[in-house]
């Protein structure tokens, strides 16, 4: 058993457009970390969330706490354990936030008890945390983070998780508005029930693109960037968003889509200059908002979630994403 561990797990994209609550991405450079250690008194607590705004320190309200807490009754283990929650960015921004930090408390513990669960048992108990952040057990941003790359959610009962090839040249150019959207809501704002005909739609598009994955075929990919199931509801909570796709796909754009729940919006792209080029034509189109927002570009990040080893604090920096971040203040 060893008495502290850090470990680090990344943002993601999750539905991808095409893929409503069974696909997400894994991004470079930000996510959460979360440090436990050991602690005399039999109970699970949290020092502190740094950079955790409103997030409450009650370990009953908590994603992390309840991801350990649910690892801990399984196993009937009584320990006790505090938690340090490093946020790299912050809550309600649809880039799986809470996922980010119930993933790295899984694997975290995993390590701390020297567990050896496989990382689909760590999406189960991770999927414990999206419980408690946003009331649905949804897997497919803890999976991105877990699993890394592209994920796909198969099944959630079995939970079954398929991970998918990522393209060499493919490129997230991501806006991030000053807006906060709770994923509760932004589902509430969907239709219960969809047409046959809208379904076969949707899941054509999730077909082709998992086949242009495979095929790293970026016009298949890109004509397979159509959101039948969400993105008509929630464009309406997102200022400009017509706006930012009519110029991300104007300027170069595979396609642009809501990550997640929402506000942030995301564009594949294929190329690193021509992400830059597309992140800059959402900026424009985003201006005509008069909001503050935040913007930058990534890779597809190949690993998830994992223990960090150094016991220097140098890792902050390593995995804060703030150096590469545009802000827009107006
Ligand atoms: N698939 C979920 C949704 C992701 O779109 O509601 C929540 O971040």
């Amino acid at each position: 058993m060893r008495k502290i561990v850090r470990a680090f797990a990344p943002a993601t994209v999750a539905n991808v457009s095409c893929g409503f609550d069974v696909l997400g991405l894994a991004l470079e450079g930000i996510g959460d970390i979360i440090e436990l250690s050991l602690q005399e008194k039999k109970e699970i607590t949290i020092s502190e969330i740094v950079n955790g705004g409103k997030i409450s320190l009650d370990p009953q309200k908590n994603s992390c706490s309840a991801v350990i807490k649910d690892i801990l009754k399984e196993l009937s283990i009584e320990i006790g354990i505090n938690i340090r929650i490093i946020k790299g960015y912050r809550s309600g921004s649809g880039l799986g936030s809470s996922a980010a930090s119930s993933a790295a408390a899984a694997v975290a513990i995993n390590e701390m008890l020297n567990l050896n669960y496989d990382k689909t048992n760590l999406v189960k108990f991770a999927m414990e945390g999206e419980r408690i952040a946003c009331g649905t057990p949804h897997a497919d941003n803890v999976a991105a983070a877990i699993f890394g790359g592209i994920s796909l959610v198969k099944e959630e009962n079995p939970l079954e998780i398929v991970k998918l090839p990522v393209p060499d040249e493919l490129h997230i150019s991501i806006l991030f508005p000053d807006i906060k959207l709770e994923t509760s809501f932004s589902r509430k704002v969907l239709s219960k029930k969809i047409e046959l005909k809208t379904a076969s739609k949707q899941w054509g598009n999730l077909a082709s693109f998992v086949s242009g994955l495979y095929q790293s075929d970026y016009e298949l990919i890109s004509r397979s960037m159509k959101d039948e199931i969400a993105e008509e509801k929630r464009a309406k909570l997102i200022p400009a968003y017509y706006q930012m796709k009519n110029a991300a796909l104007k300027n170069g754009a595979l396609g642009l889509g809501i990550s997640g729940s929402g506000p942030t919006v995301f564009a594949l792209v294929k190329g690193e200059e021509e992400a830059y080029n597309v992140k800059k034509a959402m900026e424009e189109a985003f201006h005509s908002s008069k909001l503050n927002f935040e913007s930058f570009i990534s890779k597809i990040r190949l690993n998830g979630a994992e223990v960090i080893n150094s016991s220097n604090e140098d890792y902050y920096e390593i995995y804060q994403y703030k150096k590469q971040v545009e802000y827009c203040k107006l």
